[in-house]
Parts: structure tokens; C-alpha cells; sequence
């Protein structure tokens, strides 16, 4: 059977590591292991240079089409000035919207190759493997009223609203208990409770929903202190579920923990549709366009790559395939290649697709 995605390249570094996914996508083809059918759209600044928008209607509905949408980066100082709702970041944040993604997977796991190059001691983050599971449709990324007003008084006043309701609260945490099923069943919950009425809320809604499941085991955690465990004892977290701004920023700060930021992949899920079974979902590096080291041919892979594995699996339910593409992953880390990003003495450094091209080799 077929199996049909879209790829949005965007900018800086993603057209870079889009252009290795269109590689493993050949070779996966070439080996009759898969029948991927691939149309290639514009988002970010490249949609805002060709159309005037971050994200074309008609690639939007290309998007909604595919089997799974395959996600590089948005965004770079060339787009700075323009209109705040053209951004390069209001295109993935319509995809996500638009294509109702509200499960964000964000695992954070340490090949032991790379522990050195963590920010932490390696006895800290070696085995580390973490899963956070951020809710990505709601909340102040896009609660109404948003907005800067003129007092009339020479001030200003700016608004963004925190906003959830009980029934997203309970599809991210039921996301979250069925991951932890499959790993190590214990989730850590974080919220700001004490001084957030969505919080207060998020919390209620969580332990109501755990009682379906009681192999599972909660803890309730505030979001900063999730903050300081995360870098004073991370192994002590199996899966963690969060709201959509806090697991912005602890999923920044686990991926740091892995070593480097490029090595950090997501999927971003939808609900199963009733009758099909099948969900909506787009797969995209945790890493950002990178504008620093774009065109130079230096951006490390693996973190898009990562995601397409995660693609295979939670998209097209090819296990197999996904456990042989990570699997590759880590073999040429334990070869000591390494992009500049993981570079480390006594490695041999190498370009994204001399990076690519060793990772579809060991595959
Ligand atoms: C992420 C990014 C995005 C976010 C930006 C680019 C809008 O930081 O996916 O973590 O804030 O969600
Ligand atoms: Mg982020």
C-alpha cells in the first residue's frame, strides 16, 4: 500500500535536512520495504517570500491530504520585520491547529556515545531516555483575547490568555498514561497550580482521568521544580505531561540534557479518526532553522531523521523499520561520527550528508 507524505522543507538548515530525508525515502523505496509517495510544499519565511503568507492554502490542503507531514524549520532574521501574523512560526502553528495536533511527543533520550557531550556529569544522563508528552492545540499559545492595547496614556497593555478546557486536558493526559503503558508507567504531571486556575484544573482533570488507569503510577510536580529536577536528577522521570508553554520549555531543557539540541525528534499526533482508526500527524526536529550555520552543509541530521523514524512508527506502524533506523543512528555515533554540534575529541567530524549518507548505510 502506498503511503503518502507531504514535506515542508521551510528554512535555513530544514531544506538542508529535508534534502537527506528525500534520500532515505529513496533508499526505503529502493528496498521494497516501503511505497512513500511525496509532494514537497512552502512554509515559514519561504511561503511569506512566494505567497505573502507563513503556510498556502493549497499546501494547507495538501497537508490535511497526506498520511503524515514531514516538518524541517521555520524562521531567520530575514523575516523579522515582517507583519506579526505572516511570521515563519504562525505556519506551524496553524499546522498544528488546523490539523487538530494536540499530543506533542518529545522524547529525550541520551545515546550513551553522546554522554560526554552533555551539559551534565554522564553518571547523570547515561540510560537517560524520557518521554514528554506536551499538549499543543491550547493555552496561551492560543487563547483569545491576545493583544497589545494603547491606554491612551502613553502605556500600553498586552494580554495572552491561558485557557483550557476540562475535555483537553483529559485526551492529553489519557495520550500520556497510554505512552507510560508501554515504558516504564509512571507519569509526572506539571502544572503551576499555585497560582493558576487552569493549573488547578489541569491537575483535577488528570487524577480523574488516572483512575482508568491504575497500573499507572501520577505524581503531581509544579512546573519549576520540573525545571530543576530535570537538571539535578533527570532518570528520575519516565513520561511527563504538560501544557502546551511549559512543555515548550522543559523539552528545551530535556533535549539539552541528550547532548545537543539537533539530536532531539517529535511527533505531533492527532485523535484517531472514528472510522478510519488513522490519526492526522506531522514529525518535526525539536531544533529550530539555525540561520547561524544555514548553507553550509554542517546541520546535524539525526534529530530529523529521528523524527521520521518516529513517522514510521506512530504513522505507518512499521516497528521494524523505526527500531533499524534508530538503531542506525546510534551505530554511526558509536563509530565517533559526529556533526559540530556533538563534536568531541577523537571523533571524526563530518557534514550533514556525509552524516546521512553513513546513517542509510548502516540501514
Ligand atoms: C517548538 C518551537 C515552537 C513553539 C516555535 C517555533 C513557535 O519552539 O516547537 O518548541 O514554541 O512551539
Ligand atoms: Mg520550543
Amino acid at each position: 500500500m502506498t503511503q503518502s507524505l507531504f514535506l515542508l522543507p521551510g528554512d535555513g538548515i530544514g531544506t538542508e535536512i529535508m534534502a537527506e530525508v528525500e534520500k532515505l525515502i529513496a533508499h526505503l523505496n529502493a528496498s521494497g520495504k516501503t511505497d512513500f509517495v511525496y509532494e514537497t510544499g512552502l512554509v515559514g519565511g519561504a511561503a511569506y517570500d512566494a505567497h505573502g503568507v507563513a503556510i498556502s492554502d493549497a499546501d494547507m490542503d495538501k497537508a490535511l491530504a497526506a498520511d503524515a507531514v514531514i516538518f524541517g524549520a521555520v524562521g531567520g532574521p530575514k523575516w523579522d520585520d515582517v507583519p506579526y501574523e505572516h511570521r515563519p512560526e504562525a505556519g506551524l502553528l496553524r499546522l498544528r491547529k488546523d490539523l487538530g495536533l494536540f499530543a506533542n511527543l518529545r522524547p529525550a533520550i541520551c545515546y550513551s556515545a553522546l554522554a560526554e557531550a552533555s551539559s551534565l556529569k554522564r553518571e547523570l544522563v547515561e540510560g537517560l531516555d524520557i518521554l514528554i508528552v506536551r499538549e499543543l492545540t491550547g493555552g496561551v499559545y492560543f487563547g483569545e483575547p491576545k493583544e497589545i492595547t494603547e491606554l491612551g496614556n502613553g502605556q500600553k497593555r498586552a494580554v495572552d490568555t491561558q485557557v483550557y478546557e476540562s475535555y483537553e486536558i483529559d485526551r492529553i493526559a489519557r495520550v500520556a498514561f497510554d505512552l507510560a503503558r508501554t515504558r516504564g508507567k509512571k507519569v509526572h504531571s506539571a502544572d503551576k497550580k499555585n497560582v493558576m486556575k487552569s493549573g488547578v484544573l489541569w491537575d483535577e482533570v488528570v487524577r480523574e482521568a488516572v483512575k482508568d488507569y491504575p497500573d499507572i503510577e501520577l505524581h503531581h510536580i509544579l512546573a519549576d521544580n520540573a525545571a530543576m529536577q530535570l537538571v539535578r536528577n533527570p532518570k528520575q522521570f519516565d513520561v511527563m505531561v504538560t501544557d502546551n508553554l511549559f512543555g515548550d520549555i522543559l523539552s528545551d531543557a530535556a533535549a539539552m540534557l541528550t547532548g545537543s539540541l539537533g539530536m532531539l525528534p517529535s511527533a505531533s499526533l492527532g485523535a484517531p479518526d472514528p472510522e478510519t482508526g488513522k490519526r492526522k500527524a506531522m514529525y518535526e526536529p525539536v531544533h529550530g532553522s539555525a540561520p547561524d550555520i544555514a548553507g553550509q552543509g554542517v546541520a546535524n541530521p539525526i534529530a530529523m531523521f529521528a523524527s521520521f523514524s518516529m513517522a514510521l512508527r506512530y504513522s505507518f506502524e512499521m516497528i521494524e523499520l523505526a527500531v533499524a533506523l534508530d538503531t542506525a543512528i546510534s551505530d554511526v555515533l558509536e563509530d565517533g561520527l559526529r556533526t559540530g554540534d556533538i563534536m568531541q575529541t577523537g571523533c571524526r567530524k563530518v557534514t550533514t550528508a556525509e552524516m546521512a549518507d553513513a546513517i542509510i548505510a548502516k540501514l
